[in-house]
């Protein structure tokens, strides 16, 4: 942040800091500023050192909020999903290559036969491992190339005891490998093929482009969604900290996963540092995002020891109680400000989590200091979270809890790690969250879009045209509780709820 052009913020903070008041949501509000309109306002910012986001929206690594659905949701709208840790590693990484999948851009390990299997036999593997293609590239026992089981091959072949290089395709269009997916489309098309095959100089199958999946890429409304360079959608997973979690990130990483998120209740601590020295040892291609914290110190801690990016907030999520078991926890726009601050000159970003409670509330966060925000409840009651609507009294909702509440603790001890209590006996836990409902809100892409349209029109009131410049222009207004009062509707009765607001 230049402090010439965030004098106002800093001075704003260090009046605060001085009579020893550290603030949150519904104590300020930003300052207005002159504009240039929304629409040449970007929002594309980081969520770690190597992975961008088109939206700063993420949703948070909880067993109520983040597995594949929601993941693929938020990368088709720009932001990025953290896939949470209460499953076995198998699951969770099963669902970062569902969403990896999802596009196909690339399919990088294809699912090849050989050519003296007979139809009778892939087709009982196809059954087994619920395959729904049918086309193969098909190899010889050196594992070279010599032709492609396509689903015409089925429907024409007669005999099931066949081999597959006896009714295979022989002449196929291939690429060499390295071929990127715009050129693979040009292929495809001029050539009038379904499927191209990608080919070493060994003539091994390195990779395969489906049409169809190129098709949605290149002529949907695709130019939002956050892909890594093969096309693919990005997402995020969380781990916890030892030596199985390092065996997680491994399975995690070979999924091919953009970010790991170390997810714990306290980052400043030495579990989380000597995981982050491993992980980085280990895969220096992956970057690692660790949290949480709600100190400067901290932050420049985990910056110092090689994190990609940090994750500030200690109890301020809706179903935290953090604060109110253990007494400790810095109010949020407070403890985004000390972090970013802390790590300004490292350009690590910071990812403020928790606590969002309108979309308002997004724009205050990025002012203070975020790259993006970290979202739980807000897109817990949707069709894209995990678990079923429940009706109470005729009225749907869908469950919502805290990782470190009594349910989610008792079932996983993932959650058990989160909040340090991994040999606890059942009747020894020490819950730090709490379990609940919250209405159920349809699909989650309606929500997202008021939410980034809210932050626009914020940014538009600030006069920033960037996620930079809201963090560098923005300053803030104290409120009291008549200024809050003010800020909501007041003096109306019978309020009807709107697509972007409902009544505290
Ligand atoms: P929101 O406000 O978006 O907050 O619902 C979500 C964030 O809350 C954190 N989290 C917890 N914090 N006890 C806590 O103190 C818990 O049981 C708990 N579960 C989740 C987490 O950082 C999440 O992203």
């Amino acid at each position: 942040m230049d402090m010439g052009k965030t004098a106002g913020k800093h001075r704003f903070f260090k009046l605060m800091a001085n009579s020893g008041l550290a603030l949150s949501y519904n104590d300020v509000r930003l300052k207005t500023g002159y504009s240039e309109g929304l629409d040449s306002i970007r929002m594309t910012t980081l969520f770690s050192r190597r992975v961008p986001l088109n939206v700063p929206i993420v949703s948070s690594p909880m067993d109520t909020v983040t597995e594949s659905k929601m993941a693929i949701t938020m990368a088709k709208f720009g932001g990025i999903g953290v896939i949470h840790r209460n499953l076995t590693p198998q699951a969770q990484a099963e669902k970062v290559v569902r969403v990896k999948l999802h596009l196909n851009g690339l399919v990088s390990k294809p699912i090849c036969v050989f050519g003296d299997e007979t139809i009778e036999a892939i087709e009982q593997r196809r059954q087994e491992k619920g395959y729904t293609f049918q086309t193969f590239p098909v190899i010889d026992r050196q594992g070279k190339f010599i032709g492609l089981l396509t689903s015409n091959d089925y429907v024409f072949c007669e005999n099931m005891k066949s081999l597959a290089n006896q009714v295979m395709t022989n002449s196929v269009i291939t690429a060499p490998s390295g071929t990127d997916l715009n050129k693979g489309y040009e292929i495809m098309k001029e050539k009038k093929k379904k499927v191209l095959p990608l080919l070493d100089n060994n003539g091994c199958v390195v990779g395969m482009y489906v049409f169809t999946d190129l098709k949605r890429i290149k002529t949907g409304n695709s130019e939002g969604y956050n892909t890594d360079p093969k096309g693919h959608l990005r997402v995020a997973a969380s781990i916890g900290t030892g030596e199985e979690e390092m065996e997680r990130a491994k399975l995690l990483i070979e999924s091919g996963v953009d970010a790991i998120v170390i997810d714990t209740a306290h980052a400043d601590s030495k579990p989380v540092f000597m995981m982050l020295k491993n992980l980085k040892e280990t895969f220096p291609d992956t970057d690692i995002v660790v949290g949480n914290i709600s100190e400067g110190t901290s932050a420049r801690g985990l910056v110092e020891a090689g994190a990609d990016g940090v994750k500030v907030g200690q109890g301020p999520g809706s179903i935290c109680t953090t604060r109110i078991v253990a007494g400790v926890g810095c109010p949020q726009v407070t403890a985004i400000y000390n972090c970013a601050c802390a790590i300004q000159k490292s350009q690590i970003p910071v990812c403020a989590d928790g606590g969002i409670t309108y979309s308002g509330d997004i724009p205050v966060a990025i002012g203070a200091g975020g790259h993006s925000v970290m979202l739980g409840r807000l897109l817990a009651g949707t069709d894209e979270s995990p678990g079923d609507i429940v009706y109470i009294r005729g009225v749907p909702y869908k469950g919502y809890r805290g990782m470190g509440s009594l349910g989610a603790m008792q079932e996983s001890k993932s959650s058990r790690q989160r909040y340090g209590q991994s040999n606890a006996g059942k009747d020894q836990l020490v819950p730090e969250g709490i379990e609940g409902v919250v209405p159920y809100q349809g699909s989650v892409t309606n929500l997202l879009y008021q939410y980034v349209e809210g932050l626009r029109r914020g940014m538009g009131y600030v006069g920033a045209r960037s996620i930079m410049e809201l963090r560098e222009k923005a300053d803030f207004h104290r409120i009291s509780s008549a200024g809050l009062a003010e800020s909501h509707p007041h003096d109306i009765d019978h309020i009807q709820d709107s697509p972007n607001y409902r009544r505290p």
